[in-house]
């Protein structure tokens, strides 16, 4: 099938995507995005070289190595082996590039670490994904009541020490993960003991904790939902292996899921899944895992059921899958409805799937998808990391060819992506505008 596309722009990358049913096959998964971004900020807390493998060779991951090296380290990053050295020993600067601190949220995660390790940070307010307002108040507000000043003008945050930070029992309104961590590292140097109640526990959470234990903190997870922290005095560099992309192994797996293929993913671990593969099975899918081991195993139904999920803190359904679940219950029977309850705004992919042909009404945080039996290829735009899994999803069951533009933000998440999807036999590439326009075409309509 032919499919009339108007491009909008010249300059970006595309990805195509034709319809590919049945993937199958065996494929790993990568280190995780939301635990490498701060566990390489981390290291900062520590003098001398930190060794850290299963780094995923992602945009955000680039941002951060640029970050590094803006402060002074020095990082080598093995692509191959996926391994990357961070030296800190020369760190000294306490203000970094307001263009680097504007490429992703994670940035804001350097403040910690820089406010312990040289006495002040001089950050711009960080970027990212655009899914709603993600103020810092929580990261802000507790590093003021352990005795830092930060001052906020002009999208410049000052934060500085003028008396040694204090130990304090801190208390989250909400389980912020970015709050959890950077409050998390900056406790390991305080000394005293901080306790961090209503903290996240994502495993990513987890991850660091792991991590800035092996570098010598001394850190312990509390009933229900807090972190005791006793600081020490130094930390060690390190050598360390990020766990595997739970967020990765969830879309892999809708991969199969939606194209009625059968999938195993060898390191992925069912202990960070639960809901996700809970509602899986509700769907109808068949889900193999073993009792604590790693591997998880997917054979897709063909008569996929509609299921509700509702977002939530870890252990709740993830809000990071739920655009890709959003593109998969666009074509499950039934009528599904989807609340969203961590981001004000992350349904902008709803828009996107509507145009392939998804029945979705949806507010800001609510979605309720009539099930359709087929999707249609389009020009789509992907406005977030995880809404441009979602559009890739319906790409590979809709009939005829998708262009997804916004290839910059499944950069930013995602490592060799296309290639796991086409060993499981995806029809998909990532290619700049000029390789689709015909030569000498000046006309932006193509068919392509
Ligand atoms: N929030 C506040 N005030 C704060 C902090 C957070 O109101 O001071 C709100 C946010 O606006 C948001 C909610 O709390 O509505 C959750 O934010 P949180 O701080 O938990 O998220 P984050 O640390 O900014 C990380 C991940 C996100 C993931 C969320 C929730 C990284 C680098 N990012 O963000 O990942 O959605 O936790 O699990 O770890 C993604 O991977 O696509 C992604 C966006």
């Amino acid at each position: 099938m032919i499919n009339q596309v108007k491009l909008e722009t010249k300059s970006e990358d595309l990805v195509i995507i034709e319809r590919s049913l049945k993937l199958a096959g065996e494929v790993q998964i990568s280190g995780a995005k939301n635990a490498v971004l701060v566990i390489m900020l981390a290291v900062l807390l520590a003098d001398g070289k930190s060794v850290l493998s299963n780094v995923p060779d992602s945009a955000d991951v680039n941002y951060v190595i640029k970050l590094l090296t803006d402060l002074g380290a020095i990082v080598v990053f093995d692509r191959d082996l996926k391994i990357v050295s961070i030296d800190t020993t020369n760190v000294n600067k306490h203000s970094v590039d307001q263009q680097i601190m504007q490429k992703m949220r994670a940035s804001i995660l350097v403040l910690g670490p820089l406010l312990v390790r040289q006495g002040r940070a001089e950050i711009a307010m960080p970027g990212g994904c655009v899914i709603g307002g993600r103020p810092l108040d929580y990261t802000l507000d507790n590093f003021r009541r352990i005795g830092a000043e930060i001052n906020l003008s002009n999208q410049l945050l000052v934060a500085s020490i003028s008396q040694d930070l204090q130990a304090k029992r801190l208390v989250l309104d909400y389980p912020s993960v970015g709050a959890t961590e950077n409050l998390l590292m900056a406790a390991t140097l305080i000394p005293g003991t901080t306790e961090i109640i209503n903290a996240a526990l994502e495993p990513e959470v987890l991850d660091l904790v792991q991590m800035l234990t092996k570098m010598g903190a001394k850190i312990e997870i509390c009933a229900p939902a807090a972190i005791k922290i006793t600081g020490v005095k130094k930390l060690n560099p390190i050598e360390y292996t990020v766990m595997s992309d739970r967020l990765e192994a969830g879309c892999l797996l809708l991969a199969a899921a939606v194209t009625g293929g059968e999938i195993f993913i060898p390191n992925a671990d069912p202990n960070t899944l639960d809901i996700f593969l809970f509602k899986l099975s509700e769907m109808g899918h068949e889900i193999k895992t073993e009792r604590d081991k790693l591997g998880v195993w997917l054979k897709a139904t063909s008569n996929p059921k509609a299921v509700s999920i509702k977002t939530a803190p870890y252990p709740g359904f993830p809000t990071d899958l739920q655009a890709p679940m959003t593109a998969a219950l666009s074509i499950a029977f039934g009528t599904s409805v989807i609340e969203e309850t961590v981001y004000e705004n992350r349904l902008i992919h709803v828009r996107e799937l509507r145009k392939m042909g998804a029945q979705i009404q949806n507010t800001d945080t609510r979605a309720v998808i009539t099930g359709v039996d087929n999707l249609y290829g389009t020009e789509v735009v992907a406005s977030d990391i995880r809404a441009s899994f979602a559009l890739i999803l319906a790409g590979l069951v809709a009939h005829g060819r998708t262009v997804m533009s916004g290839v910059s933000h499944f950069r930013r998440g995602y490592d060799g992506m296309e290639y796991k999807l086409q060993s499981l036999g995806a029809k998909i590439s990532v290619c700049s505008f000029q390789d689709l326009v015909p030569k000498n075409s000046s006309n932006l309509d193509l068919n392509i």
